[in-house]
């Protein structure tokens, strides 16, 4: 039985789940539908896009801020850090700089790629930077240790879904795709692990490419089962019934004007916005 304090405040405070842009998007729709009575707030780290050229100690300053910057602004019940690149960098650092706070890092799906692959050959697609991180190198070792994993850091794909894919047309989202998996699919891997979650955007045009027979995962709905037991767990689920979830936002770093795909990802996703997330950093709250 949860304490009565914890339903309170669990019914009233949204759940923020932030990306250096777009691509945390598809993991805020997989918390939704896991988790419909909560509100949201969305925010792309637009004046930090992108992740995946800095350093791990640039983006564990970057993470550690934004997390800080969030938490006064919306002081929201936890925290999805829909991004591998900088849960690689950032979660461990950001956790220690808010103790008692709940905050959810992106995992690569290397461990059900590796478990179902029948050629034993898997293929992360990621970012330059979460390519070649050690957190990648002890994440294979732990769980694919058995099987051939092949790794492409596809880089050039996260600017396109940033600014393209609202607007690109089939032929010119399969083109995008195409010259990154054909590789994979020719060396053999049958499984395609997006290890970026900008990649979730292309999601149907990579298993287009990739053809039949080729299984393509993501971690999506891991992080939401994750999100819901944390939640749980600390008795911050909202109420079913109790309080309709207030609008969920999406929020956006840096000066407007704005790109238009913003506008056109908020309305796909059900969200008010965009608005700007306020410039002066305000005191997390404890
Ligand atoms: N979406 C991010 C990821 O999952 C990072 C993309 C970028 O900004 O480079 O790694």
């Amino acid at each position: 039985m949860m304490p009565e304090s914890a339903a309170l405040e669990g019914s009233g405070r949204p759940i923020a789940i932030f990306d250096s842009g777009i691509g945390g998007l598809p993991y805020l729709a997989s918390a939704r539908a896991s988790l419909p009575g909560e509100s949201y707030v969305y925010i792309a780290d637009r004046a930090g896009f992108p992740y995946g050229t800095k350093t791990r100690a640039e983006l564990r300053d970057i993470v550690v801020a934004l997390v800080g910057r969030v938490r006064g602004a919306f002081d929201p019940k936890a925290l999805v850090i829909a991004c591998n690149t900088a849960s690689q960098a950032g979660l461990e650092a950001a956790r220690r700089a808010n103790p008692g706070f709940p905050i959810i890092g992106t995992v690569p799906a290397v461990k059900p790629a590796a478990e179902r692959t029948r050629s034993g050959i898997i293929a992360v697609m990621a970012t330059a930077g979460t390519v070649g991180d050690p957190y990648l190198d002890a994440l294979v070792a732990r769980c694919a240790k058995e099987v051939r994993v092949i790794r492409v850091a596809a880089q050039p794909l996260v600017a396109f879904v940033e600014r393209r894919s609202a607007f690109a047309s089939p032929e010119e989202r399969r083109a995008a795709v195409e010259g990154f998996v054909r590789p994979l699919t020719d060396a053999g891997a049958d499984e395609i692990v997006l290890a970026c979650t900008h990649f979730l955007h292309l999601r149907d045009d990579i298993a287009a490419a990739a053809g039949p027979g080729v299984e393509v995962v993501d971690s999506r709905d891991g992080v939401a089962g994750r999100l819901k037991a944390v939640l749980s767990e600390r008795g911050l689920l909202a109420t079913a019934g109790a309080v309709p979830p207030a609008r969920s936002r999406f929020v956006l770093t840096g000066e407007g004007p704005f790109e238009p795909e913003y506008a056109i990802l908020a309305t796909a996703f059900g969200l008010d916005g965009p608005t700007c997330l306020s410039p002066r950093p305000r005191e997390a709250r404890a």
